[in-house]
């Protein structure tokens, strides 16, 4: 449990606007007492249990979404684990939100608002595409009970019944960076809660609970962790929501490993400087690839005319560090380009520390209903922290040429 003393304030609002420092000292506040200054990785999967009657008591609270209280027994990790938990308290303050719950992976997490929605008796979910292609997948194919509509931005409201347990959007969107107006979803969802999965803005640019959203979901094996060595998801939400996660969690068993839960604790420390200098990196790139004669179109916030609803600056501090763009000549020609890149990997997954790239409706996006799915020529970039210029030239010699070298402030 947290000490007070080291709290620097006790109003989670109050520190929101300081992710820089929550970053670094997140779901740390019992270190000082543990006598230690990095967190113990707890490994036990099982807990001695005191006797019989305290055991099954801390059980009870438990495997009901539960927090420990004071003697109580942490009984068995799927219940409670406090490596874990300091990860979540961190991601927990840096959302503003009172509590987060952390799961295996980003789909893990989904699944857990799924299912929490559906035992409510509420399985209708109101949903706006583009979406995570997994995410998409799960909702169209309804595996966990729940049912789908697909709206636009402008019918939410509309799509509503009273069986809607959820409203889902991701903002900005994968892969196509589409952006939606958070407190306008709010209003339009009534009483209805919204899940934004934040994992493209990170809480760094983007704190959906300000807007008034019920869940900010992430997958935590994007930015979070930020170094493509942990599968994680997590769900920053309301007192009330944490309980009925955990609750499903320890029915369902979607948990994270404490060793990963540490890595994603220690990846956090970092993510402010990370989004913001992957950011400035991104930025760059669209720019130049904007003017690239090998290139249709991009797909980046930051760029003229693509944030028409004038959310940047009041709702998303940043364009974020992902860039979408169509190539020239349709899906061979983003297939060449794709598989001729040397410093940036091919491969799916974004957010770490190293560039990646990829295909969408081949990979990530492949289960997504043909009229729903990326067009064929659209690659998605995950801009790492490499040198912007080794970047450039990078994606210049996979696309045959380009208009010349970029000049990046401050770089030499
Ligand atoms: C936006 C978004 N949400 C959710 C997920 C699923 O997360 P995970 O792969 O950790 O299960 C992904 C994975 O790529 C994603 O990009």
């Amino acid at each position: 449990m947290p000490t007070p003393h080291t709290r620097p304030d006790a109003d989670p609002a109050d520190r929101a606007g300081r992710p820089d420092t929550l970053a670094v000292h997140g779901g740390r506040e019992d270190l000082t007492g543990l006598g230690v200054h990095v967190p113990p990785i707890d490994l036990s999967t099982t807990n001695p249990v005191p006797d019989v009657d305290a055991g099954g008591a801390s059980y009870e609270n438990l495997a009901t979404g539960g927090r420990p209280g004071p003697g109580d027994t942490l009984v068995y990790q799927r219940l409670w684990n406090p490596t874990v938990a300091r990860a979540e308290e961190a991601v927990a303050a840096l959302e503003g939100c009172e509590e987060a719950v952390a799961f295996a992976s980003g789909m893990a997490a989904l699944a857990a608002c799924l299912l929490a929605a559906v035992s409510a008796g509420t399985p209708h979910v109101v949903a706006v595409r583009p979406l995570y292609g997994g995410t998409d997948h799960l909702l169209d194919h309804g595996l966990l009970g729940t049912t789908v509509t697909w709206a636009d931005a402008g019918t939410i409201g509309d799509a509503i019944t009273s069986e809607t347990g959820l409203v889902l959007v991701e903002t900005p969107a994968n892969p196509t960076l589409e952006l939606l107006d958070l407190e306008d979803v709010v209003r339009q969802a009534g009483g209805v809660p919204v899940l934004v999965d934040n994992t493209f803005a990170t809480p760094v640019l983007q704190q959906p609970r300000r807007q008034g959203a019920t869940l900010v979901m992430h997958s935590a094996t994007k930015y979070l962790g930020g170094h493509g060595d942990v599968i994680a998801g997590m769900v920053a939400t309301t007192p009330d929501w944490a309980r009925r996660l955990r609750s499903v969690r320890a029915l369902t068993g979607g948990l994270v490993h404490p060793l990963s839960a540490y890595l994603l604790h220690r990846g956090l420390q970092t993510l402010p400087v990370r989004v913001r200098a992957q950011q400035e990196s991104a930025h760059v790139i669209a720019e130049h690839l904007a003017g690239h004669p090998a290139v249709e179109r991009v797909h980046y916030p930051g760029l003229p005319g693509q944030d028409p609803l004038g959310l940047l600056g009041r709702q998303l501090a940043g364009p974020g560090a992902m860039v979408a763009f169509a190539v020239r000549g349709g899906y061979d020609a983003a297939a060449a380009a794709v598989s001729r890149t040397r410093l940036i990997t091919h491969a799916v997954s974004l957010g770490g520390v190293d560039s990646l790239i990829q295909h969408p409706a081949s990979l990530t996006h492949r289960p997504v209903a043909a009229e729903a799915r990326p067009h064929a020529d659209v690659l998605r970039l995950s801009v790492g922290l490499e040198d912007v210029r080794d970047l450039v030239a990078d994606l210049d010699a996979a696309l045959g040429s380009g208009p010349g070298s970029v000049q990046v402030a401050g770089q030499i």
